[in-house]
């Protein structure tokens, strides 16, 4: 296994990291770029940010607040909304020994739209986590103080991710006050479900990432939409001195309605997955993810999968960026092999592959119409032999590869916490996937990938103060292209390119950035997306090709027609 390798590889990053990273090509201070902020004083930890397309607002779930703000413009406040721990709980919570300047206050964690009137929204509320409905149009809570457990953290240091999908929230958090119960679940009326409280499900996750993928509305098997999990646990595979960190991806059914007897109000479809990001001939082994985009584009086959990861002991600041197919990962959970654990000497368990007779229907599948041609018409007729099966084994022994089997992007001195990809179609008609990625000290790097390798286009540094960005997000509706980043200390927005700092022609081409063209009948570095229409004469080439530049220059206006003209040979 790739693993037993382990130990040298500490030894080996040093040398390997010196090699390694392309650099980027303009980094922009904090002041040299129009950037524009929003923070207010008395009030930290912008850390949940949620974007409404539609209705171009950024809403922003701070410490005890809870603001809408204008898309277009974030430094124009819409809402506020005061959501403060009441001065009994402080004390409590001051009590069991807890700070309670810090830790018992209100932390925003969740922040969903549940439709176009609400929000769902919970915070950590002194170590009693509470949710509850914000209506958009009064802008205040509903007031029904729901209890949050499962739902968001006790603690405000501690990991989560959420997903609201058909009105029904998932999530991925701690569900006792001590932070050792990790959970998966979902909270629903109707059919609410969680992972089972044991080991070989949940290992000390870190919860980053959380979102759906719907089925391909033409297929004819009737699949499930799905939701995915992304995490890094502690491996219980691999032996290793202390404790070796694992990133996976894991997924349940949306149409899960539980076991009846085994199982019950429990996934019967929670699989999970070593996800592989590693430089094999290299021995670099990413083995913690901190963040995953899922890219879905009607211009892509199937959605990929973004993330980025750093190595355990990143005592060289590593960060790598791999992007993995749908279809991989499908493939994985639906044909892979299972793994089993296996009691050697007395109390020693190891994990190897299950080799044996796997049940039908097979365990974790969601039902589809083989299974229901079969009478298996919801989860909750299910097998007790497949429920069981899934309950003991819910770890694939298969991982998923990345696409093109290394990572897309490798880069030094740096630690990546968050990422969003766009994608864009340049000016040739060659599309590419634009990866904006944070740093832990709240920079940005702007990044492609192609056949020939990568290229950091530009480095953005979008906090003053190089605190690390701690969401990200993208606006990607036609012709308004922004990123969000929220942090401790505020929220910055910032557009996807700078083109009008580019002055000369062979500056903007040498940028290959491809939003950018130049323009030579205004002299001038354009966004093509700001554009109406596209123009022939227009320079851009992602490759670094500035030929083009010397050979066309702009005439002044004749005499006669008043207009510029432009030659090239
Ligand atoms: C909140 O922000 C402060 C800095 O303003 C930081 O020291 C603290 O760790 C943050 N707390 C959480 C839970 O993120
Ligand atoms: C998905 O990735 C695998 C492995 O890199 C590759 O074999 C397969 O062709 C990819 N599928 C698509 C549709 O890109």
């Amino acid at each position: 296994m790739a693993l037993c390798a382990f130990y040298a590889v500490w030894c080996l990053l040093l040398e390997v990291a010196i090699a390694f990273g392309p650099v980027p090509r303009i980094t922009w201070e904090h002041k040299e770029v129009q950037l524009i902020h929003f923070n207010e004083s008395k009030v930290s930890n912008y850390s949940t940010l949620l974007l409404s397309e539609d209705k171009n607002v950024l809403y922003v779930g701070a410490r005890e607040v809870i603001f809408a703000l204008n898309a277009v413009n974030i430094a124009e406040k819409q809402h506020e909304l005061h959501w403060k721990v009441t001065e009994d709980k402080r004390t409590k919570c001051a009590v069991k020994g807890k700070s309670e300047q810090t830790e018992c206050r209100n932390y925003v964690r969740v922040l969903q739209q549940l439709n176009d009137t609400f929000l769902y929204v919970c915070g950590t509320n002194a170590f009693q986590p509470t949710c509850d409905y914000l209506n958009l149009i009064s802008f205040e809570l509903g007031g029904k103080n729901e209890d949050g457990k499962g739902r968001c953290p006790f603690d405000p240091a501690q990991s989560y991710t959420s997903v609201m999908v058909d009105e029904e929230l998932y999530s991925g958090t701690s569900y006792n006050f001590l932070g050792s119960e990790p959970i998966i679940s979902r909270h629903s009326h109707q059919s609410p479900l969680r992972t089972e409280y044991a080991i070989p499900w949940l290992n000390e996750p870190n919860f980053v990432f959380a979102d759906v993928i719907r089925a391909d509305p033409n297929s004819t098997d009737g699949e499930d939409d799905k939701i995915y999990f992304f995490f890094t646990e502690v491996s219980v595979e691999y032996e290793f001195v202390g404790k070796l960190m694992i990133p996976r991806i894991a997924r349940v059914c949306k149409r899960d309605q539980g076991g009846l007897r085994t199982l019950q109000k429990k996934w019967t479809s929670f699989l999970k997955a070593r996800l592989i990001c590693t430089i094999p001939d290299k021995n670099l082994i990413f083995n913690v993810i901190n963040d995953v985009f899922i890219l879905k584009s009607p211009t892509l086959k199937e959605p990929v999968i973004y993330g980025v990861f750093t190595p355990q002991l990143n005592n060289v600041g590593l960060s790598a960026v791999c992007a993995y197919n749908l279809s991989t990962v499908e493939e994985v959970f639906s044909k892979g092999k299972y793994m089993q654990s296996a009691t050697v000497e007395q109390s020693h368990t190891k994990w190897v592959r299950y080799n044996g007779e796997i049940p039908n229907p097979r365990p974790g599948a969601c039902i589809n119409n083989e299974a229901r041609a079969s009478n298996y018409m919801s989860s909750l007729n299910l097998p007790d032999k497949t429920l069981q099966f899934v309950k003991d084994h819910p770890l694939m022994d298969d991982s998923v590869t990345p696409m093109g089997d290394r990572p897309r992007l490798v880069k030094r001195d740096v630690k990546y916490t968050q990422i969003v990809v766009d994608r864009v179609r340049a000016l040739n008609g060659t599309i590419y996937d634009v990866m904006f990625i944070g740093t832990d000290r709240g920079a940005l790097h702007k990044a492609i990938s192609y056949e020939n390798g990568m290229h950091i286009i530009e480095e953005t540094q979008l906090f003053p103060n190089f605190e690390p960005v701690q969401t990200l997000l993208l606006s990607s509706k036609t012709g308004r292209r922004y990123l969000f980043a929220g942090s401790n200390s505020g929220v910055v927005q910032s557009p996807v390119a700078f083109c009008d700092k580019y002055t000369t022609c062979v500056d903007c081409v040498l940028a290959r950035d491809p939003y950018c063209s130049w323009k030579p009948l205004e002299a001038s570095c354009i966004d093509i997306f700001k554009e109406s229409e596209m123009e022939r004469n227009w320079i851009q080439n992602i490759g670094g090709d500035a030929s083009s530049c010397s050979v066309c220059s702009a005439q002044p206006p004749e005499k006669n027609g008043g207009t510029s003209t432009v030659t090239c040979d």
